[in-house]
């Protein structure tokens, strides 16, 4: 793993990329943000060594690498997601690059269906803890020392420091903000009604299908963790049927907002 992360770090090097300070990883219909990044180099994932494709409409499948609010970012226009097929250690190895890149923090965002009955669709929420649902997990198998130790804290997976900067952006930007526990399940199906109630029961405030790797390994390499979700729907059982077509709809809908958010939050950062 040390070898193939040094070829694809090489590789993006090659390409121009330079210091990194925050990795942003762009979740279902999101990805517009990555088109504010100044200066950009802008990487085909195809063309990385190592590196996972995507394969989901929303998702652009891109590297942006350049300013945002002032800051050194690198973007990941797409996400990987674990019902594509892809293992947990592949479609977590962007985030191995961004820490060999230089990268101290990420920041991550996703679409994500509202579990807490206060909640409502087109809302942002803050992530502050979350649940593995997954049935699997990014650190099965030897550890690299190198990369992290063998029993990672998560105590402190999303950074309070960060969440706390966030929380005042958000307020001087007039944005309202939950924030809650997000649940992963695997997908790719939606959940059903009986799982959301069960959810709910576990202390979810909103489910989705990704993050939770990313932020795991995240955590594994050091990297200090802020966490959006675009509540894109109310989950299975709270609203009539469920669709891909309203999630990226409804992010498309509050996008300014969740744009504004994000590079308010990383100017203060
Ligand atoms: N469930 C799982 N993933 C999602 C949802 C949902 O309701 N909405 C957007 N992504």
């Amino acid at each position: 793993m040390i070898e193939k992360i040094k070829e694809t770090q090489r590789y993006l090097l090659e390409q121009g990329i330079g210091k990194v300070d925050f990795g942003l990883i762009l979740g279902s219909g999101l990805g517009d943000l990555a088109d504010r990044i100044c200066e950009a180099i802008i990487v085909d994932y195809k063309e990385i060594p190592h590196f996972p494709v995507s394969s989901v409409a929303g998702h652009a499948g891109k590297l942006v690498y350049g300013k945002l609010a002032g800051k050194n970012v690198l973007a990941l226009q797409g996400r990987f997601h674990y019902y594509e097929g892809n293992s947990m250690g592949l479609l977590t190895y962007p985030i191995r690059v961004l820490k060999a890149l230089g990268a101290h923090s990420l920041i991550v965002t996703n679409a994500a269906g509202g579990v807490n009955l206060n909640y409502h669709q087109g809302e942002l929420m803050l992530i502050r803890d979350h649940i593995n649902f997954m049935g699997n997990h990014p650190l099965i198998g030897p550890n690299e020392d190198a990369l992290g130790p063998r029993f990672p804290d998560m105590s402190h997976a999303y950074d309070e420091a960060y969440r706390s900067i966030a929380r005042q952006s958000a307020a001087a930007l007039n944005i309202p903000l939950q924030e809650g526990v997000y649940m992963a399940f695997s997908g790719p199906s939606y959940e059903t009604p009986a799982e959301i109630a069960m959810a709910r029961v576990m202390g979810a405030d909103a489910v989705g299908m990704s993050t939770v790797p990313e932020v795991i390994v995240a955590n594994h390499g050091g990297l200090r963790v802020l966490g959006i979700s675009c509540i894109t729907n109310l989950a299975a059982g709270m609203q009539k049927s469920l669709n891909h077509e309203e999630v990226v709809e409804t992010t498309q809908r509050v996008k300014q907002q969740f744009e504004a958010l994000v590079m308010g939050i990383l100017a203060a950062l």
